[in-house]
């Protein structure tokens, strides 16, 4: 006792963690197929397992069981690679295992982990001697802490992108008008990446807990109050490595339906078909795209019976048909819930035993919920609700709806401090213990019942609260977000979605939107607003999935903020629209790698200190950078260029050099925005919905690298509705544009790709933006016809034999245009 007395007394003068069992020994080890088992004083175990060259799983047990009680919800796969044979080599004072990525070091006294990549340069180690603690239940890893170490991840949070000197929680939250530091939030992605090159996932769905180094500047930990401590440690010579192994682990991310990245339309009180079609109208009759309308939950008569509301749809199918001849697709909300007022329903699932129950009573739960009255929560752990949910969501599909929208899956009003929720007893277990998957095995139902019932299609799944793994089901959104206090002070929320949707993409929800607008607070004056809402749309454009909304019946159609307001966000989504080709290209790259297309700078140059704390800013992609103005009347945004050279996309004469901070005029009009020298951008035709047209021109805008150099681009096309893209059938069209003295080379390589083919023809422009006035352009050898610009211009919809060019002496572009016929060309542009 006197001792122990001791070492706390210690603790507190040296600032060190207080913890039970400090300093384990480790004395022998086991080793089976690719995992090793270190047996630690009072029978703790240390297990490690080689899931590849680069990933090692990690587990600590107190008491050396390591049979897992459940399978993991979040990693679905963990043999990576094939490891026949671990090679352990024991020293005098350690043990240590190689792969050919890293050198691992179990210390023996005191026991103590160490990884070191392969220049024996240490990367991730264990605290001093506390690197695996434990405290009856519940679990702390402490590690060490750099002085230059930074953390980004832990997927949709608030607050600057560096996680350093911030702690965080995970327990999926309902949290109305979050503010700006607010902590949690509704979803829970235990994962990280360190800058010294390696990513953490702790797969622990209970509340876990991180302190990036709030406790001392010497070390950092993570801890799990239940559970197996189980942690993935990912090495990566860079983030994007690191998130391709996380994909790995825990699933590709499904591909949106095309039409799913155009902008969306929502309203708390968008419940019912007038305004639904007034809205449809209104966006047509003005011309601003637009593809989906949602409707909120009040469509459903009942919670959940998925039927459209008396009084409120006249003919529900009728509506919906009539909006898909318009272009438009309407996504329905859905709760977990059965309220008890729909008594049909609720007995039918209370006597089947869907509902999760009350450990005390032994009842289904009674659980208050903000609308529709007391509700059973459905349990979608138990496997048999599956089915039956999946018919009742197939009515509304039937009738004609693209998909959904999964809303309050946390389940909402169990935050931390509802602790009675605590008794809710879920097939699989506790609701400690089920609290952050809840929402994740309802969106795994929604999904897997989706593709059951609707073969070959694309799901649409759009959800707030989820765990780890989630992109295997759905897309998300990021909450309640925005000023109820007073709506136009709404600016720093605004500000505060770059960072929250970026970091959304780091946890693997590359397919995010915003609450365009924020949701909260009262638009009184819409001229006041007007400014405000011009900047949410400038940056919503962005966002891949791009939905306005906002609560109740306050309503955010973009032409009731004044005219100017209008033409600026018409200028914004069409702008999107444009980008289109671009964006579904870096859909599919989301797709394969895991790598957002909003995403931080520091993703694309990690090796520049200045892109940490550039969180008022993103690249779109690798090729644009996007600088959104979130303050009130700034006309003007400072900007961070990394290195190369950059041209303002606003005025596509004007190249600054990178490697510094630059002013750039941003009046309500612009977004600013650039593009890195030395890329192509693929754009299209504005239309009023995605899939408006069938085939149409595409125009790749280059922007030549400097000389000696190259700028490619491969444009990725497929179906865009159907599973085609996971059978491989799509079409890649891969250019390359060289830069040489006196002379650009463009080739356009033959097509690839199998199983899709665009359906008719069409046009490729290349609009070269150049300084260099071009004098001869021949193509396979053979001259080109120069024409006048207006005549080039006309001819790039319908002509599709001639081969022309012109020179746009004005905006310094030269226009080439070919057919699209799938093989090999070279174009020589000689100036
Ligand atoms: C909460 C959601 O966050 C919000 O977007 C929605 O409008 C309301 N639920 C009503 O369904």
């Amino acid at each position: 006792m006197k001792n122990r007395l001791l070492i706390i007394a210690l603790g507190l003068l040296l600032n060190l963690p207080l913890m039970a069992n400090v300093s384990r020994n480790c004395s022998s080890y086991f080793l089976q197929g690719n995992q090793v088992i270190f047996h630690l004083t009072d029978s703790a175990g240390l297990q490690l397992q080689l899931c590849s060259q680069s990933v090692v799983k990690i587990w600590f047990s107190p008491d050396g069981n390591f049979q897992r009680k459940s399978s993991s919800f979040a990693v679905i796969n963990e043999q990576l690679e094939s490891i026949d044979t671990i090679r352990v080599e024991e020293q005098p004072a350690c043990y240590e295992l190689f792969t050919s990525k890293l050198r691992i070091r179990v210390n023996k006294k005191p026991c103590s982990l160490q990884i070191f990549d392969k220049y024996q340069k240490l990367i991730f180690s264990d605290y001093a001697d506390k690197g695996h603690v434990s405290e009856g239940s519940k679990k702390i890893e402490y590690k060490t802490l750099r002085r230059d170490e930074h953390f980004f991840g832990l997927g949709e949070k608030t607050g600057k992108m560096d996680r350093r000197g911030e702690a965080y929680k995970m327990w999926n939250s309902d949290k109305p008008c979050y503010s700006i530091a607010e902590d949690p939030l509704y979803k829970s992605i235990p994962f990280f990446m360190s800058s010294y090159h390696y990513g953490l996932f702790l797969d622990n769905t209970y509340k876990t807990e991180f302190k990036f180094g709030t406790e001392s500047r010497d070390y950092y930990s993570f801890e799990a109050p239940d559970g197996e401590m189980v942690y993935y440690f990912i090495f990566g010579k860079d983030y994007k490595e690191i998130m391709g192994e996380y994909v790995e682990l825990t699933g590709k991310a499904i591909m949106p339906p095309k039409w799913a990245l155009g902008f969306a339309q929502c309203r708390g009180l968008l419940t019912n078909e007038k305004l639904t079609r007034d809205i449809a109208k209104g966006y047509r009759n003005r011309g601003i795209p637009c593809d989906i309308i949602y409707q909120d939950i009040g469509w459903t008569q009942n919670l959940q019976d998925f039927e459209w509301r008396k009084g409120n749809y006249e003919n529900p199918r009728k509506m919906l048909s009539d909006l898909k001849e318009m272009g438009f697709k309407v996504i329905v909300s859905q709760d977990p819930v059965i309220s008890q007022a729909n008594e049909k329903q609720w007995k039918e699932a209370d006597a089947m035993g869907y509902f999760v129950k009350d450990s005390v009573t032994g009842e289904s739960y009674d659980m208050p919920w903000p609308w529709g009255g007391n509700c059973g929560v459905v349990d979608f752990t138990l496997p048999k609700v599956a089915d039956w949910w999946g018919a009742y969501q197939q009515k509304p599909i039937d009738d004609g709806v693209a998909g959904f929208w999964t809303d309050m899956g946390e389940p909402a009003w169990s935050n931390e401090d509802q602790t009675e929720r605590l008794v809710m007893k879920h097939h699989l277990g506790m609701h400690d213990e089920i609290h952050n998957v809840y929402g994740l095995t309802w969106d795994k139902v929604v999904k897997e019942q989706f593709e059951k019932r609707n073969p070959d299609r694309r799901v649409f799944q759009m959800t707030r609260a989820a765990y780890a793994g989630l992109q295997r089901y759905t897309f998300g959104w990021t909450g309640d977000s925005g000023n109820g206090n007073d709506v136009l002070q709404g600016w720093g929320q605004l500000a505060n979605q770059i960072p929250v949707t970026l970091s959304a993409g780091l946890g693997l929800i590359p397919f995010v939107t915003c609450d365009i607008t924020g949701y909260c607070g009262d638009i009184e004056d819409y001229p006041a607003m007007a400014e405000l809402y011009t900047r949410w749309i400038q940056f919503g454009a962005f966002n891949p999935l791009s939905r306005i909304h906002h609560e109740g019946d306050v309503a955010v159609e973009p032409w009731l903020f004044g005219a100017e307001a209008e033409q600026n966000a018409k200028a914004a989504i069409e702008l999107k629209y444009r980008l289109m080709p671009y964006i579904y290209t870096y859909a599919r790259e989301a797709h394969d790698k895991g790598l957002p297309i909003m995403r931080p700078m520091f993703m694309e140059y990690p090796l520049d200190a200045e892109t940490v704390g550039t969180d008022a800013q993103f690249m779109f992609g690798k090729e644009l950078l996007v600088a959104p103005v979130v303050k009130k009347g700034a006309r003007t945004k400072n900007v961070y260029l990394p290195e190369g050279k950059w041209i303002n996309y606003n005025n596509k004469q004007t190249v600054l050099n990178g490697e510094q901070w630059t002013t750039v005029d941003a009046p309500l009009n612009v977004i600013p925005m650039f593009v890195k020298q030395g890329s192509i951008i693929p754009t299209m035709p504005v239309l009023n919905y995605t899939n408006e047209r069938e085939v149409y021109p595409i125009t790749f805008e280059v922007f030549p690298a400097q000389e000696g150099e190259i700028a490619q681009f491969s444009l990725y096309e497929d179906e865009g509705e159907d599973l085609g893209y996971q059978r491989d059938e799509f079409m890649k069209t891969p250019i390359s544009f060289q830069t040489l003295a006196k002379r650009y080379e463009l080739t356009l390589f033959a097509r690839e790709g199998k199983g899709y083919q665009t359906p008719g023809k069409r046009n490729f422009v290349f609009a070269v933006y150049t300084s260099a006035v071009p004098k001869q352009i021949t193509m396979d050898g053979k001259k080109l016809k120069k024409v006048k610009v207006a005549v080039f211009n006309e001819s790039i919809e319908g002509n599709t034999e001639s081969i022309t060019w012109t020179w746009d002496k004005e905006a310094h572009v030269c226009k080439v245009k070919l057919p699209d016929v799938g093989v090999q060309k070279q174009v020589l542009i000689n100036y």
